[in-house]
């Protein structure tokens, strides 16, 4: 089942690379809205360098969410209000998991806000199996070994066994 509420939502993030957390996001979304874009940021200006290219990040989603036809994948280099603007969408959905997402989250909302108080930002909570996952542990435990390998979809699990030499 998709919206039927004619509303098109960006999802948007680093996804380097993307999580079941973040798969659990953007499929409930794609439940709810009509179209979902999810909006992969070729450079985060507040991270590092990321581990993968922008377009290795976009095909890993590809391949985690064939079966979904509401959703669509690009990659953006611009502010996120100029994309949502792009695809006439009207709201931004993140997901959230602890207390220490709600800080950045909040600041981000108040800075999307300020650029473009027509677009609003709606948070969906976590699932409780995915509260504790993020894309930085998951490359922690790739990079000593640990198994990680039921919180990626697999072609990332390649990707990360094969950046790591494993
Ligand atoms: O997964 P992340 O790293 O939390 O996602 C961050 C993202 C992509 C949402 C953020 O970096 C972003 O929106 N970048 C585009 C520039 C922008 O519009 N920044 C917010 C207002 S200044």
């Amino acid at each position: 089942m998709s919206g039927s509420n004619g509303k098109i939502a960006i999802c948007p993030g680093s996804y380097d690379p993307i999580t079941y957390g973040h798969l659990d996001t953007i499929k409930r979304a794609a439940r709810i809205f009509e179209r979902v874009i999810v909006g992969v940021v070729n450079q985060p200006v507040r991270k590092q360098q990321t581990m993968f290219s922008a377009d290795e990040r976009k095909q890993f989603i590809e391949s985690a969410i064939e079966d979904v036809e509401n959703i669509h994948i690009e990659v953006f280099d611009t502010l996120l209000v100029e994309f949502a603007r792009k695809h006439e969408a009207s709201v931004l959905v993140k997901g959230l998991r602890a207390i220490s997402d709600f800080e950045y989250e909040f600041e981000m909302n108040q800075l999307n806000r300020k650029l473009d108080p027509g677009i609003e930002s709606m948070y969906l909570m976590a699932s409780p199996e995915f509260s504790f996952l993020s894309s930085s542990g998951v490359k922690e435990m790739a990079a000593f070994g640990g198994d990680f390998t039921d919180l990626v979809p697999r072609r990332v699990a390649e990707g990360l066994k094969e950046r790591y030499g494993r």
